[in-house]
């Protein structure tokens, strides 16, 4: 959390503002308020005898209220004002907006920028989507037209999450102008992508900030400095050690990490053009991996961040959100299970429609009626604690084996007999 008091007044020089002086700061941020890795157990709430209660999808995230965890990832689902109004109406917990910077100009975009790995059916058009590969930037539209649009979704839905995905050059002053500009609007949070893949790497943009833990700090140091609402780091997992950004992040006052974004990847190369996909103007470049094969390896970094988060932050109020291949409830389970707040869906949207919440929220409750689970900090976290080193995991087995060979063996004799147990040594001399 940024150390605020004193009203910080800062000069932008942009887009018409010119010279214009505003306020920063100086506002504290909105109270916080996660339980973060602690320990659960399910219970039913019995309304009377013999009925239980409908499961509570509804989440506190860093005192953002949700009527359920599942946010709209960053990326196409949060292009313009319709599609995320769509996103407001067919039930959403949140919105995150596609990631804006100042200058849209300078984002270019080319076509074909997505690829998709199908399973089944000999890889043909009919198989089912498993991979999706992009190569898109950022938003293109002009940040106003984007501001704008914010505006107009907080006045239509003022008890609706709306979050602004934001990415810059390393310039403090370009950072502040951002964070001020959207928080202007009545956003109600802000992530910041520190970890798209592609594209801008000669503007320090992106990955290029996340994967590099010295910027990293400096940068979130400035932005925390200024932002007046939650702020989650959104980390790369093109990096050997994700916990190491994730905790910068958090030293540097981020309220909160959200993580993955899309893995490098090469979709693949034609076998009869020889050349690679996507493939423009004959030729590609490395791009973003998203979809159901990113999942395993979402969970994998997810659980190194909420370890590292339990050990390390556990006593502060900082909020997880993962992202990863989820298309179903109990993906979403799996996330929360291992302590996430909230689970993003970008790509899933992309292929199943904004109406996928609500089968999202439909499968989540199932899973929550059969462990008799009635709110999602009944079970946030109860499986990370299974998660151990591959020497304990020796041990353990070698363990296990020496008890049920002590138990098929049982007493051989009297003379073994101890006295300890004496109900188990009693069990052991019985024949089956
Ligand atoms: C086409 C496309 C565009 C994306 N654009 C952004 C973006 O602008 N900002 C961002 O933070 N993440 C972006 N992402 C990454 C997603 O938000 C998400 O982190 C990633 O795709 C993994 O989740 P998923 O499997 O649910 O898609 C994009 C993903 C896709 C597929």
């Amino acid at each position: 959390m940024a150390s605020l008091g004193l009203a910080q007044r800062i000069r932008i020089g942009l887009d018409g503002n010119s010279g214009a002086e505003f306020p920063m700061m100086g506002r504290p941020r909105r109270s916080l308020s996660s339980n973060y890795g602690r320990s659960r157990v399910g219970f039913r709430i019995m309304a009377s005898e013999g009925q239980s209660v409908e499961p509570d999808l509804s989440v506190t995230v860093n005192g953002l209220k949700m009527p359920n965890p599942f946010v709209i990832g960053s990326g196409p689902p949060g292009t313009n004002y319709t599609v995320m109004k769509r996103a407001f109406d067919e039930g959403w917990g949140g919105v995150i907006a596609k990631t804006v910077s100042l200058e849209a100009d300078k984002v270019k975009n080319v076509t074909p920028r997505y690829a998709k790995l199908r399973a089944g059916a000999n890889g043909s058009a009919k198989g089912q989507i498993i991979g999706w590969q992009n190569i898109e930037l950022i938003s293109d539209r002009p940040l106003e037209t984007m501001l704008k649009e914010f505006r107009q979704l907080k006045k239509e839905y003022p008890d609706r999450i709306l979050i602004a995905s934001i990415m810059e050059e390393y310039n403090k002053s370009a950072w502040e102008e951002l964070i001020y500009r959207v928080e202007e609007t009545g956003i109600d949070a802000i992530e910041i992508n520190f970890s798209c893949p592609h594209g801008m790497p000669e503007r320090r943009m992106g990955a290029a900030v996340g994967q590099d833990c010295d910027l990293l700090e400096e940068v979130c140091g400035w932005i925390n400095a200024v932002a007046t609402v939650p702020v989650w780091a959104k980390m790369t997992p093109n990096i050997t050690d994700i916990t190491k950004p994730a905790r910068v992040s958090l030293d540097q006052g981020c309220e909160g990490v959200s993580a993955i974004n899309t893995i490098m990847s090469v979709m693949g190369i034609n076998l009869n053009t020889l050349r690679p996909e996507p493939c423009v103007e004959g030729y590609s470049t490395p791009g973003g991996y998203s979809a159901k094969a990113v999942h395993p390896i979402a969970l994998a970094k997810v659980m190194n961040i909420a370890q590292m988060m339990k050990s390390e932050f556990g006593h502060k109020d900082y909020s997880l959100s993962a992202i990863g291949g989820v298309e179903t409830g109990g993906d979403a389970a799996e996330f929360i299970l291992l302590g996430a707040n909230t689970v993003q869906v970008c790509t899933g949207v992309m292929m199943h429609g904004y109406g996928l919440v609500k089968t999202l929220c439909s499968e989540l409750k199932d899973f929550m009626r059969k462990h008799n689970f009635s709110s999602i900090e009944d079970f946030r976290g109860s499986s990370l604690e299974y998660f151990t080193t591959h020497t304990d995991l020796v041990k353990r087995q070698q363990e296990a084996i020496r008890q049920r060979k002590a138990i098929k063996k049982g007493l051989q004799s009297d003379k073994d007999w101890t006295g300890d147990g004496f109900v188990q040594e009693t069990e052991s001399m019985v024949s089956n």
